[in-house]
């Protein structure tokens, strides 16, 4: 075996997963997997029995948007039990989830030299690619309402951007984790959605919402209750189509990876009508004919018959108490001295903010790295936030998780009563 490529790999091949407490990992845990496999296995048989419902063509190369029996009922479900308001099914586009979906965008619209904007702290995993890339990475800071429209503002006018053509209609990309954002959990406000879809309209910029977390919401201010809360109005449906100046700038991707499973590799796109005929002409999907329909059929009938709704319903309500109990212990623990750590309204995630001479990297070295988690610096496209640190709560149930936090809580006591 040669080495390691993810944490995946090391986690599931070796004795490691057994002795280091892993924090950092952003995906469900083998509890509620075990879960989804029920469901798969329950509408797999329903599926292909009897076999004269001709079911079996669903392993044929399939219709290019998805098949438009999951496309019903993902739009029901985004409807009537996530957004509570309306979503086109004109919109939505079946994809193998967030990574592939955003990057194809990507590579699909931009040209070598282009630039994307990033947040500043942002996801992690797309930065080392995007620094690989033929584009121009810029981060823009952060604060309490979400990525910085003034600061936006002056980058856009700092940078040289192509003049858009019929072929490539957009002068550059703007990539960001609007909601329960990736690594700091923060929402952007409404005002800021609103300024940013005006700078998309006027400078022609493609905005990319990687909305992979909307679906775990756990409160709102009109509700405590995790089965019934809505998370904050999506950037799409700020783009709005009855505008005057709307043109479609702006894409939420979606995925079933965070409240299913990864493994599925299903995920979406609410893609503006300009984008859609691009999209479903294009190679991959004419010759190609769908992205994992079997898949999607699938998760269809899973739909169908509730059982997707039930599992989120009860995966919020899980990782609620999860989320909530691991932030009480930093509180009560390491809150005292001068430790940050703010209870998000819902995502996968807590965001910890050391004092500012304490790094995230004295902490590994306080646990001789038996507690692993994300240090803040690797999200970071300008290697900021060394005192801060990401710590996921959806892998581990809730004992070993709160048994993780205050192993980690002692090594962060450590690390400040020695420097
Ligand atoms: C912001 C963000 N985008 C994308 C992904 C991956 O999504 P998918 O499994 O659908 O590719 C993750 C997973 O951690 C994520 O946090």
């Amino acid at each position: 075996m040669g080495t390691p490529a993810n944490d995946y790999e090391v986690m599931y091949g070796t004795e490691i997963f057994k002795t280091v407490t892993m924090l950092q990992i952003g995906a469900p845990g083998d509890d509620s997997l075990r879960e989804v496999a029920a469901i798969m296995k329950d509408v797999t048989m329903e599926y292909f029995s009897p076999l004269e419902q001709r079911n079996e063509q669903i392993l044929q190369y399939h219709n290019s948007r998805g098949d438009p029996r999951l496309i019903e009922q993902l739009c029901k479900f985004l409807t009537d039990d996530i957004y509570r308001e309306p979503v086109d099914s004109n919109d939505l586009l079946i994809n193998n989830g967030a990574s592939a979906g955003v990057w194809d965008l990507l590579m699909r619209y931009l040209l070598p030299g282009d630039t994307v904007f990033v947040e500043d702290p942002a996801y992690k995993a797309i930065l080392p690619s995007l620094q690989e890339s033929e584009f121009n990475l810029a981060g823009i800071a952060m604060d309490e309402e979400g990525m910085r429209m003034d600061l936006l503002e002056e980058k856009i006018s700092r940078t040289k951007m192509r003049t858009p053509s019929e072929k490539f209609p957009f002068a550059a990309i703007v990539y960001l984790v609007p909601i329960f954002h990736n690594p700091t959990t923060k929402n952007m406000s409404a005002g800021r959605k609103r300024k940013l879809v005006e700078l998309a309209r006027e400078y022609d910029l493609l905005v990319i919402c990687d909305d992979v977390y909307n679906v775990l919401c756990y409160r709102c201010p009109e509700s405590d209750d995790p089965e019934t809360a809505k998370p904050p109005k999506r950037l799409f449906a700020f783009d709005d189509k009855k505008d005057p100046g709307y043109k479609g700038n702006v894409v939420s991707s979606g995925t079933f990876s965070k409240f299913l499973g990864p493994g599925l590799r299903l995920g979406w796109y609410e893609l503006p009508p300009r984008m859609q005929k691009t999209h479903i002409d294009h190679y991959v999907f004419s010759s190609g004919a769908g992205k994992n329909p079997y898949t999607g059929a699938l998760i269809g009938l899973a739909l169908k018959k509730g059982l997707v709704q039930k599992h989120v319903r009860d995966t919020r309500r899980m990782y609620a108490e999860r989320i909530k109990a691991a932030h009480d212990i930093i509180s009560s623990t390491v809150g005292k001295l001068g430790v940050s750590c703010h209870l998000p309204s819902g995502g996968a995630f807590l965001w910890i903010e050391l004092p500012k001479h304490i790094s995230a990297s004295d902490v590994l070295e306080a646990s001789q790295n038996s507690v692993r988690f994300l240090p803040g610096q690797l999200a970071s496209p300008s290697g900021s936030f060394k005192n801060c640190l990401r710590v996921c709560i959806t892998f581990y149930e809730l004992k070993d998780l709160l048994a993780g936090v205050i192993k980690l809580c002692g090594f962060i006591e450590q690390a400040i009563g020695s420097s």
